[in-house]
């Protein structure tokens, strides 16, 4: 396979929907842990966990399990939600990505009002620094966002490609990915260290990954759809040998 500066941009695998389903049956499986070191196994760079404020999928002992376990730098997804950022405080990660949380959303759906939320924003993330936790700020590819992202002194902004993973068709897509080159070259050159996540997945990786700047990706949602697929010949086997021995008389 051919590499290139491509290559050099880190996986952040978010592990959200394996606690997914888990949490609709309510079952002790599929451990996050577990989840976590196959994708070390497999190359990721960093793990992410959203501890969304409704506790729909990654519980606070997931993360406290995390922490615990893994080697791979934690990055925790959170709101500004006080007993969200309470936990945070108390169990520190080594970075955090603030997002927007809406209740009724099924997932993050736009960037951050920095420039809004500045004055909630500004405590939160100077207690972050004094504890040692590096903060990235979810935004949409507006410039006016990412300066205010520059002025709390984030060390990262993480770009929203949603609506680029949503396009319609290529030239539709083209366009976000002008928008998100020009928000990348904004970024780096505001000395903030530039992440892109949200609906990526192995249709469109590629390009993105053409970015400027881009450090690190964070993918959740297509790789955890991957794992079902590619996981359930090997799945199916294994419940079938347990199956057959158990009928073998003797
Ligand atoms: N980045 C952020 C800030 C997110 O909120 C999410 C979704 O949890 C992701 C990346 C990953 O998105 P997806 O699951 O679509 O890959």
């Amino acid at each position: 396979m051919k590499t290139s500066a491509a290559s050099k941009i880190r996986l952040g695998v978010n592990i959200d929907h394996v606690v997914t389903l888990r949490e609709l049956r309510g079952t002790p499986y599929p451990d996050p842990v577990q989840a976590a070191h196959l994708a070390e196994r497999g190359g990721a760079d960093n793990l992410t966990v959203h501890l969304r404020e409704d506790r729909r999928h990654i519980q606070d002992a997931d993360v406290r399990a995390l922490l615990d376990a893994i080697r791979l730098p934690l990055n925790l997804e959170m709101s500004l939600a006080d007993d969200i950022v309470a936990v945070a405080r108390l169990v520190r990660p080594p970075m955090v990505c603030i997002v927007p949380e809406h209740r009724a959303e099924r997932t993050t759906e736009s960037g951050l009002a920095v420039r809004r939320e500045r004055k909630r924003l500004d405590p939160v993330v100077e207690s972050f620094h004094a504890l040692g936790i590096r903060v990235s700020l979810f935004v949409d590819p507006v410039p006016e966002e990412i300066e205010a992202v520059a002025l709390l002194r984030a060390h990262a902004v993480e770009l929203h490609t949603g609506p680029f993973a949503r396009a319609p068709d290529a030239e539709a897509r083209q366009r976000c990915w002008e928008i998100l080159a020009r928000a990348a070259e904004l970024a780096d050159g505001l000395g903030l260290e530039v992440h892109a996540g949200h609906g990526l997945h192995y249709g469109n990786v590629e390009q993105a990954a053409r970015l400027p700047h881009v450090r690190t990706f964070n993918i959740g949602h297509a790789i955890v759809c991957e794992s079902v697929l590619t996981g359930m010949e090997h799945a199916v086997r294994r419940m079938k040998r347990l199956i057959d021995c158990a009928g073998v008389p003797g």
